[in-house]
């Protein structure tokens, strides 16, 4: 798998050591959001991390050779960061998918690609409508043009060479290990140093709430009873406007709920993301299981609390960009 130090790709390595007995090579640059402590307690004779870059072709071409099957996770992941300087995103989300998919593709082997909901744009706050695999990509930052631009590569490359590939779309993931520029940690975190949540604009902006683990399971089941050539999306029902989490994470913290602050908006914000996954769920008999988001997020907090030696050292960095930006 690629992207293994970061987020979702770390916790996917936790997953597998509990719930399967499959060995994992991990490829990770170790970027800013890559974090080696992330792995650190893992088996090293289950887990193995090699240091390298996906757009590496000679690195990634001897690795492909060497395991049964990819799962795809690495990427340039912050929407904000994509404002500041699309540059990267161009290189890892586009390069580095073409990089992987001319390797599965010489050495044909199941690969799989892990891709966001944000690809098909937004919708309306009052829109019946929720995206569903049907949906036209739409995508509005340059993150989700990079992300959209991989999921059609990766079609190009099933239906011209072949290559036996699946794709998931899944909305905005929380839950441990994710990096503290991220909306959910960077307010729980605020908190615990004594600052304010920040919420951009007027907090109205929906999102899709699912637990990391509920994502990585549905991966799982798509990488292994998934139909080739498909595109699943993973969503959980989980929408909450970004006030309505904020609040949320105020109060199990125990603090007044309107203890936030209303900052400078991301420019071309979306407005709402909502996933249908019942493809996911008819085909293939996905369910949550977290399914109280109080509870997801109660769990998620105590984790930030214990793990605080782990998102310290970033914490007054990451604080300083967003303030020079009014954020
Ligand atoms: P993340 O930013 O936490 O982790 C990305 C990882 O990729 C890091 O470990 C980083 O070091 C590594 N990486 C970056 N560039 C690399 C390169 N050139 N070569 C090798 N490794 C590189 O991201 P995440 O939130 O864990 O997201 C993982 C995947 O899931 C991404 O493809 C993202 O688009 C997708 N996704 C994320 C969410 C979400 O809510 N976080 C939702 C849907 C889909
Ligand atoms: P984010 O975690 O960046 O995910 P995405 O942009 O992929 O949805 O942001 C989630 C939502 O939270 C999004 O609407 C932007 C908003 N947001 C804030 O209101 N304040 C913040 O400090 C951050 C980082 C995000």
């Amino acid at each position: 798998m690629t992207g293994g130090a970061g987020f979702i790709g770390s916790n996917f390595c936790r997953w597998l050591l509990q719930n399967t007995d499959v060995r994992v090579t991990v490829l990770d640059k170790l970027t800013y959001a890559g974090n080696e402590a992330s792995l650190a307690d893992l088996p090293r004779d289950r887990v193995e991390l090699i240091v390298g870059d996906v757009c590496d072709a000679d690195l990634v071409d001897s690795l492909v050779a060497r395991v049964d099957g990819v799962v795809h996770f690495a990427a340039e992941s912050h929407n904000d960061n994509s404002l500041n300087d699309p540059s990267p995103f161009v290189q890892t989300n586009v390069v580095g998918t073409y990089t992987l998919l001319q390797a599965v593709r010489a050495h044909d082997k199941r690969y799989h690609h892990i891709s966001t909901d944000e690809v098909y744009g937004d919708l309306e706050l009052d829109d019946p409508d929720r995206f569903c695999e049907m949906t036209p990509y739409n995508p509005s930052s340059p993150y989700s043009a990079t992300k959209a631009g991989s999921d059609l590569l990766v079609r190009a490359w099933v239906r011209s060479f072949g290559v036996r590939a699946t794709i998931s779309n899944c909305s905005n993931n929380y839950g441990p290990y994710q990096h503290i520029e991220k909306f959910i940690p960077r307010q729980i975190t605020n908190v615990l140093c004594g600052l304010r949540p920040k919420l951009y604009g007027q907090g109205l902006n929906v999102r899709d709430w699912i637990h990391v683990d509920d994502h990585n399971a549905a991966v799982w089941l798509i990488l292994n009873e998934g139909t080739l050539g498909e595109t699943y999306l993973i969503g959980a029902d989980g929408e909450k406007s970004n006030r309505e989490v904020v609040e949320e994470v105020l109060s199990l913290l125990g603090q007044p709920r309107d203890g936030f602050d209303l900052v400078a908006d991301r420019p071309g914000h979306d407005m709402r993301y909502a996933i249908d996954s019942s493809k996911l769920r008819a085909e293939l008999g996905w369910l949550p299981t977290y399914t109280t988001f109080a509870d997801g997020l109660a769990a998620t907090i105590d984790w930030y609390r214990d793990n605080e030696a782990w998102w310290r050292p970033a914490k007054e960095a990451t604080e300083a960009k967003y303030a020079k930006q009014g954020q």
